[in-house]
């Protein structure tokens, strides 16, 4: 089911079938706004903070805040919500012991930003205690405290609020206003193409030339592309947003026709849950309007927790139609130099010494020494642009 299911001429309904808007309407804010001082108050770390803006935004639709309990072990346990729908990833706010103690159910929370800035309010409807390595070893598959998801769950507060929430008003992005497209945007920007499908592609690194290949196969079967890239919280190692975003950006002008993209930034922080990761970056992009997603190899993973294509056939312990977009799968992408063209062993009859692939972390071993990724690897704008931010002088 990749459109509307009861009109095929309407874009793809949203997940659970409503797009949820949680920013504080003007009274709403003038109110909220009129009790900043008296509201107890929670601080929010940047990842809460994304899942704040994207619940308000409808990216995280049918999730109106915080996950209550019996929302919350369902989806650690089974996949889905209490009422039914296909949920894979806990949206939680964990705060400390202390933080909780003297917050009342029932009663309104002011949530604040890193910086002490009021962004929004939380209805406490619930506190309650769960279980860490419980939901790392479902959702992550390993109690691993060195991989980067889990050791977010084991260094967060013992006590999840929930409730649902309101953001008091929606900011442009500090670094990249102009590709800020919510969801009802991106839904409008797609329907005034006349698109009636659109690949979704997840992405926290440079595009680099399986990126391209994979996007372009899919391309050649929908209507357009929806380059969407995640700019929240991610690991340390991992190559800034503002970078990504100049190497998208040269690339789109150089090697992809303009009016079958559009680029818009993912506020959402990674999660490196692989497998359930998946599910849940397709969900989102359903919301935002997308009618396929893209999932290659080790989608969302991390170093080797995950399997290369657990991504891919975790697709498969849903009902056909129960997520309502559809996967495009595909395989490992290298640069064949047999048959000088991107290719996977699905079309490609090359031995593996005949095939050009370098990971992530290569690429970065590589700038840092001084030498450019092949433009086997990366296209060469791209490439001096790496290597430009990571300060290696061009030879
Ligand atoms: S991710 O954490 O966002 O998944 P990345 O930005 O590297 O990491 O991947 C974006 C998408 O491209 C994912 O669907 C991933 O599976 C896919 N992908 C990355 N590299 C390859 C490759 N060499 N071949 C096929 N798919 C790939």
């Amino acid at each position: 089911m990749s459109q509307h299911p009861d009109n095929p001429l309407l874009p793809i309904a949203p997940h659970g079938g409503q797009l949820i808007n949680r920013i504080a309407n003007a009274e709403q804010q003038a109110e909220f706004l009129s009790k900043a001082d008296f509201l107890p108050r929670v601080q929010l770390d940047e990842r809460a903070v994304s899942d704040l803006e994207l619940i308000a935004i409808g990216g995280f639709s049918p999730l109106t805040g915080f996950m209550e309990q019996a929302d919350y072990e369902r989806v650690v346990e089974e996949m889905h919500l209490a009422n039914g729908l296909a949920w894979s990833i806990p949206i939680t706010l964990s705060v400390t012991e202390s933080v909780a103690e003297p917050l009342k159910e029932g009663s309104f929370v002011r949530l604040d930003d890193a910086t002490g800035r009021y962004i929004g309010v939380l209805e406490l409807t619930q506190k309650y205690r769960y279980d860490k390595a419980k939901e790392a070893l479902k959702v992550y598959r390993t109690e691993d405290e060195k991989h980067p998801g889990v050791k977010v769950v084991y260094q967060q507060g013992d006590i999840n609020l929930a409730g649902n929430v309101w953001l008091l008003q929606r900011d442009p992005h500090p670094l990249f206003p102009t590709y800020q497209i919510d969801p009802a945007a991106s839904r409008a920007q797609f329907q005034a193409k006349g698109w009636k499908t659109v690949v979704g592609f997840q992405t926290r690194n440079p595009i680099h030339r399986a990126h391209e290949y994979i996007q372009k196969c899919a391309m050649e079967t929908v209507d357009g592309l929806f380059l969407h890239p995640l700019v929240g919280a991610t690991k340390e190692d991992d190559i800034p947003a503002d970078v990504r975003m100049r190497c998208y950006e040269i690339l789109l002008e150089h090697y992809y026709p303009g009016d079958r993209v559009i680029l818009a930034i993912n506020p959402a922080a990674m999660r490196y849950a692989g497998p359930r990761e998946a599910i849940f970056h397709a969900l989102v992009r359903k919301n935002y309007g997308c009618t396929h997603f893209i999932v290659g190899r080790d989608h969302a993973g991390v170093g080797d927790y995950y399997g290369t294509y657990d991504a891919q056939y975790i697709f498969n312990e849903f009902a056909p139609g129960e997520l309502g977009i559809t996967p495009m799968m595909f395989e490992h992408a290298f640069y064949c130099l047999r048959t000088e063209s991107m290719a996977t062993t699905k079309t490609s009859p090359s031995t593996p010494e005949e095939r050009v692939h370098l990971s992530g972390t290569k690429v970065r071993e590589m700038l840092r020494r001084g030498e450019l990724p092949p433009p086997q690897f990366s296209r060469p704008e791209v490439a001096a642009e790496l290597a430009r931010a990571m300060k290696v002088p061009m030879v």
